[in-house]
């Protein structure tokens, strides 16, 4: 499925909720969010219709995103399902990882291809600081739990702030150093309460690493289906990349479109558009209709965010990440 843009999207992802058991500074505040009512939040059967009608239209790989998603009963039985909608490539999901290691084996037995954990610091003070909950022990845990499955893949997204300790960069880098994963450094983006901080930029991180490192060596392969690309470093078993939205703008490779938990199928992060599938779908749209609405709403993909213009303008996301998914 080509967008405007001639864009190949093949790429969806869904998030199955928008609440969260955690409240990470710059995305939730401290009291939580007004939940959307679970009557809105579309059912798995709905999110499998949606899926079926995607993959006819070409796409082939998910993301199952929240808030988080693991806060959802029975994920397991959605990854299952997706999996089995013939054409589906692979099923990955992100996760804060609180409640990781208690799931696994029932997203392992499930067919989860792919795990991405938050951890934006290794340092059980600051992390309970940044996400207000003392959940560091947990996750690294989880962590540890999903590396002895070979088949799963395994990476790390850490948005660094620009008070963020030069130490606590290296540390994180470090575990890719020790084991078979990815560590991401990704830029804050000013989204929700995203505008509140400033990014770290991946030069600066750049900087830092290869000063305790070596040097870095850009690769071509982008190990999964995001906007992230990566280094291969020196005596490393894993890589290390960058999700680079403001410094190095990644939108002209964009592949994907998101769905939130009420049924919103949206085209770009920073943007409004998009279509109401669930309220099509409760009025009984048919398949065809419903892949011709996708279609359209896929091709009027915006061609890239603004993220780098300082202003407000009505045709912006207002909605916090956890709400859309990231
Ligand atoms: P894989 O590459 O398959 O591992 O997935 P991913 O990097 O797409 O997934 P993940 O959910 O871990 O997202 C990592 C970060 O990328 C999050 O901060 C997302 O908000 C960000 N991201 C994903 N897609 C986009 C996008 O289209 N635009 C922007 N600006 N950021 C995105
Ligand atoms: N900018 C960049 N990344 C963000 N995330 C949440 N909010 C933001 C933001 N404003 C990240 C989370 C998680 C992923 C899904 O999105 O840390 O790793
Ligand atoms: Fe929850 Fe992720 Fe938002 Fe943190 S960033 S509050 S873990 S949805």
């Amino acid at each position: 499925m080509k967008d405007n843009c001639n864009r190949n999207i093949d790429y969806i992802r869904i998030s199955v909720t928008d609440r969260c058991n955690m409240r990470c500074i710059y995305c939730m505040p401290e009291g939580g969010i007004k939940p959307v009512n679970h009557k809105q939040i579309l059912t798995y059967d709905e999110i499998i219709t949606i899926c079926e009608s995607l993959v006819r239209l070409g796409i082939n790989k998910v993301k199952l995103t929240g808030g988080e998603p693991l806060v959802r009963k029975n994920i397991d039985i959605l990854i299952d399902q997706i999996k089995r909608i013939d054409g589906i490539k692979s099923v990955t999901l992100t996760t804060n990882g609180r409640n990781l290691k208690e799931y696994l084996p029932r997203l392992i037995k499930a067919g989860l291809d792919g795990i991405n954990i938050s951890l934006d610091t290794l340092d059980s003070k600051i992390y309970e600081k940044i996400t207000r909950r003392d959940a560091l022990k947990n996750v690294l845990e989880a962590l540890h739990e999903s590396l002895k499955y070979d088949e799963l893949k395994v990476k790390i997204n850490c948005v660094p702030m620009l008070e963020t300790d030069k130490e606590d960069i290296i540390k994180i880098a470090m575990l890719a150093k020790n084991s078979r994963l990815s560590v991401r450094f990704i830029e804050m983006m000013p989204i929700g309460l995203g505008k509140n901080y400033t990014y770290f930029s991946e030069d600066k991180i750049i900087t830092i690493l290869e000063e305790a490192f070596g040097h870095f060596e850009a690769i071509d392969d982008n190990l999964g289906n995001g906007p992230a690309h990566y280094y291969s470093v020196p005596a490393f078993q894993g890589k290390i990349g960058f999700i680079s939205a403001i410094s190095h703008q990644f939108c002209e490779q964009c592949n994907r479109v998101r769905l939130t938990s009420d049924g919103f199928l949206k085209t770009c992060l920073q943007y409004k558009n998009g279509t109401d599938l669930k309220s099509l779908l409760r009025g009984n749209l048919g398949d065809a209709d419903l892949d011709q609405v996708i279609s359209d709403t896929i091709y009027n993909k915006p061609k890239s965010h603004d993220f780098n213009e300082n202003h407000e303008n009505e045709t912006y996301e207002k909605d916090n990440m956890s709400k859309i998914g990231g």
